[in-house]
């Protein structure tokens, strides 16, 4: 598998940008076939209440990564054939009182834990995945998380009858479903603030999640089913994240070409090419957003992926973090070397995070990947599906560090100010202003905001991440827990 996954190019493993190759088989781990079966209204309501002995099993209790605090970790079942692992951290300090974070890792095709174990969870895969290292900037510091492996087949979790996902409205369903279980099983984190965090694909996964909640939260209001919570979800927190690819991708151009990490001169003929091509992939996102039928948008996606990702790629930079080189060889086919070492702890550590000891762990799903693409999933304007939650009151954050080209800063700015809410004018008004750590006291980079009037974090905020590629969190860990800590508070970022 690794070394065929070498031969993609490095793309794949986040937008799902990759030709198609082999159509080898789609489903899963293949485990006993039991008869596919639906959720829906039904199912949930039954599922939250045969609470039994089989599936209390399946979780276990780790003291390893973060000794210190509970853990849970093993399946939740969603579905007579759909389990879904999870990786959950009581927060570092008041754990009672602590907002609840589902992390959510991009893709589409990727595992949450690869970023529980690089850079966002409370250890660090360290010595070649022989060792963890404690990390002391952890976003369990302040908070509950979850770290939730999803679609179904990625990361541990599976489907027994070879069922797949391949979108992520139907991604959203399931993860809706879990959230679910995971509050009838713990109850104690059922009532907490919530918060979606993400990155990377998770600009669309999050939209499409976000919006399930919401809409089930009203129709609870109206008509209440028991067993079945309202769930209180207080922001969406997007980090260089892929949500209106419309603008998104036409800004890399300005990104390659007039940003603060230049891959090309800007009167040289790549950077024409660049801007030509930008316009040419402008126009057939537009056809697929105005028709909405998957193969303008797979046409769309094969022309932007090929034309504007594929020079970045060939760049010899990591695409993730332009300020360094890559060697696929070297450094794995998305440029950490951490991400070998993520597999190897992860796969001599199955039994005691309760993982089925069946499945070999990649962090990616190369086959969900792909099968999301042939959907052309990534297409479609997820940012619209946020409005309805911003009216009415649910925050957003989108931040991006400055030197990753996959979800460039300059897009995901642009889209923010693009996007339809009732802040929007206000947004469009507001003056970047220096975000500054409670801490150190040091600049990190710049916020955008509107609601709040400086009194709070803001309705909708953008955050510019200095000297950060990616994974911000990997290249700015003070800073990002700071942002973190702070948006979670709701406490300005200007102050
Ligand atoms: C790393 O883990 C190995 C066991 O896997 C152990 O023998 C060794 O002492 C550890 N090294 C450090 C520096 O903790
Ligand atoms: C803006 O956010 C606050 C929380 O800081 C919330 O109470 C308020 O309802 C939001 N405003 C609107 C118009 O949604």
């Amino acid at each position: 598998m690794k070394a065929r996954m070498m031969g993609f190019t490095v793309l794949a493993l986040i937008l799902g940008t990759f030709a198609i190759t082999n159509q080898a088989s789609l489903n899963g781990h293949g485990h006993t076939v039991t008869n596919a079966q639906d959720y829906g209204e039904d199912v949930l309501k039954e599922a939250v209440l045969e609470m039994d002995v089989e599936y209390r099993l399946r979780v276990k209790e780790p003291n390893i990564c973060d000794p210190n605090v509970q853990q849970y970790s093993g399946y939740l079942d969603i579905s007579n054939s759909k389990h879904l692992f999870f990786w959950f951290f009581e927060s570092r300090s008041k754990p009672d009182e602590a907002p609840l974070i589902l992390w959510l890792s991009g893709g589409p095709g990727c595992s949450s834990l690869a970023a529980l174990l690089f850079d966002v969870g409370p250890c660090m895969v360290a010595n070649e995945g022989k060792n963890l290292t404690n990390n002391p900037f952890s976003w369990n510091s302040r908070a509950n998380i979850i770290f939730l492996d999803q679609p179904i087949n990625v990361g541990f979790s599976y489907s027994d009858d070879g069922s797949t996902i391949n979108n992520s409205p139907e991604a959203a369903l399931d993860v809706y479903a879990f959230l679910q279980k995971f509050m009838a099983r713990y109850p104690k984190y059922a009532n907490s603030d919530l918060h979606i965090a993400t990155r990377s694909y998770g600009g669309t996964y999050a939209p499409n999640l976000a919006s399930v909640i919401h809409q089930r939260n009203k129709a609870l209001d109206i008509a209440p089913i028991s067993g079945v919570k309202k769930i209180n979800l207080m922001s969406v927190m997007i980090g260089n994240g892929i949500a209106d690819p419309h603008i998104q991708d036409a800004s890399i151009p300005a990104f390659a070409c007039d940003g603060p990490y230049p891959l090309y001169d800007p009167r040289g003929s790549e950077c024409r090419n660049l801007r030509d091509k930008a316009s040419i992939c402008k126009r057939l996102t537009s056809f697929c957003y105005r028709n909405n039928n998957r193969l303008a948008c797979l046409s769309a996606a094969l022309y932007c992926n090929s034309q504007l990702y594929g020079p970045l790629e060939r760049s010899g930079r990591n695409p993730y973090d332009v300020r360094r080189t890559c060697d696929p060889r070297e450094d794995t086919s998305i440029c950490y070397k951490q991400m070998d070492w993520i597999e190897t702890w992860i796969n001599d550590n199955k039994e005691i995070i309760g993982a089925f000891s069946d499945i070999e762990f990649t962090s990616c799903n190369l086959q969900v990947s792909q099968a999301f693409y042939l959907q052309a999933d990534r297409m479609h304007n997820s940012a619209m599906l946020l409005t309805d939650l911003v009216n009415d009151g649910i925050r957003l954050l989108v931040y991006a560090g400055n030197a990753d080209s996959m979800c460039n800063f300059i897009g995901n700015e642009r889209w923010v100010v693009d996007f339809e809410n009732v802040f929007h004018d206000e947004f469009v008004k507001a003056k970047p202003k220096p975000w500054i750590t409670l801490q150190e006291k040091v600049t990190f980079g710049t916020v955008r905001s509107a609601g709040g009037g400086g009194l709070t974090a803001g309705n909708v905020t953008f955050v510019t991440v200095h000297e950060a590629g990616h994974m911000v969190p990997y290249d700015q860990p003070q800073a990002a827990l700071d942002l973190l800590v702070r948006w979670i508070n709701n406490m300005p970022l200007t102050i």
